[in-house]
């Protein structure tokens, strides 16, 4: 009995093995999908909750105003469906759609996590960077070269902590960063010119004792 329940055991974890990086593939494009939306539609889209659209066929009607943004998404209909569920999703809930992902527990991200938050040409970003209380902070960013990046750290409920633009150098860029509002915070990236982001890191900055 014991013997047999092993081998279901094993039989299982087999099944779930072959199928999870079916999930994974899954997960990492709706994922893109949400990074795409929150950094290029976001311009203009972000924070709007009216609830509703304003044709009953959206969707349809769309199409052309999503690929003259997004001209990426020609020929793909899965992706031009999910842009437009993630605009839904954000004016009906009011809120950023969900992106599954943990935070690393020093919040370091390395360059293997921080590529599932790119676009793949402009190398846009919108990495989820987890809770925040009130405090100061400090964004440390390593490129993979010298670039000028506009920089927004912005919560669930849009407050913008930080919206500036800096130049890197010796390819680093640290950014001093005041929270006043609790909450989950997404750092968002638009590069002058495609780079790499190889490594960010979020610490808490001392207060000085005078
Ligand atoms: C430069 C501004 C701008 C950008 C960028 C932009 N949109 Fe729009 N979008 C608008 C405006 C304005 C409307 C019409 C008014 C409205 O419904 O908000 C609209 C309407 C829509 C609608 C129809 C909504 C409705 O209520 O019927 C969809 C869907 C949509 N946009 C999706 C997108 C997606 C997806 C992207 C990114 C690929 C995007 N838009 C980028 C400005 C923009």
């Amino acid at each position: 009995m014991k013997r047999h329940s092993v081998v279901r055991c094993l039989g299982l974890l087999g099944l779930f093995l072959f199928i999870s990086p079916a999930f994974s593939t899954e997960d990492t494009a709706f994922t893109e999908s949400v990074v795409i939306f929150n950094t290029i539609c976001a311009k203009c889209h972000e924070a709007q909750c009216s609830g509703r659209l304003s044709f009953d066929d959206a969707f349809e009607r769309s199409s052309n105003h999503i690929l003259r943004h997004y001209n990426q998404a020609s020929g793909k209909q899965w992706l031009q469906k999910e842009l437009f569920d993630i605009l839904l999703y954000m004016k009906e809930k009011c809120a950023y759609y969900p992106i599954q992902s943990p935070v690393p527990l020093k919040r370091i991200w390395g360059e293997d996590i921080l590529e599932k938050f790119t676009t793949l040409m402009a190398r846009n970003y919108f990495i989820p960077v987890g809770k925040f209380s009130p405090g100061t902070y400090r964004i440390e960013l390593e490129l993979e070269k010298d670039v000028k990046v506009t920089a927004h750290l912005i919560s669930d409920e849009f407050d913008m902590a930080v919206d500036d633009c800096y130049q890197s150098s010796d390819r680093r860029i640290n950014i001093p960063v005041l929270i006043e509002e609790p909450g989950d915070y997404y750092l968002r990236m638009y590069p002058r010119e495609p780079v790499k982001l190889i490594r960010l890191k979020i610490t808490p900055e001392e207060r000085e004792v005078h």
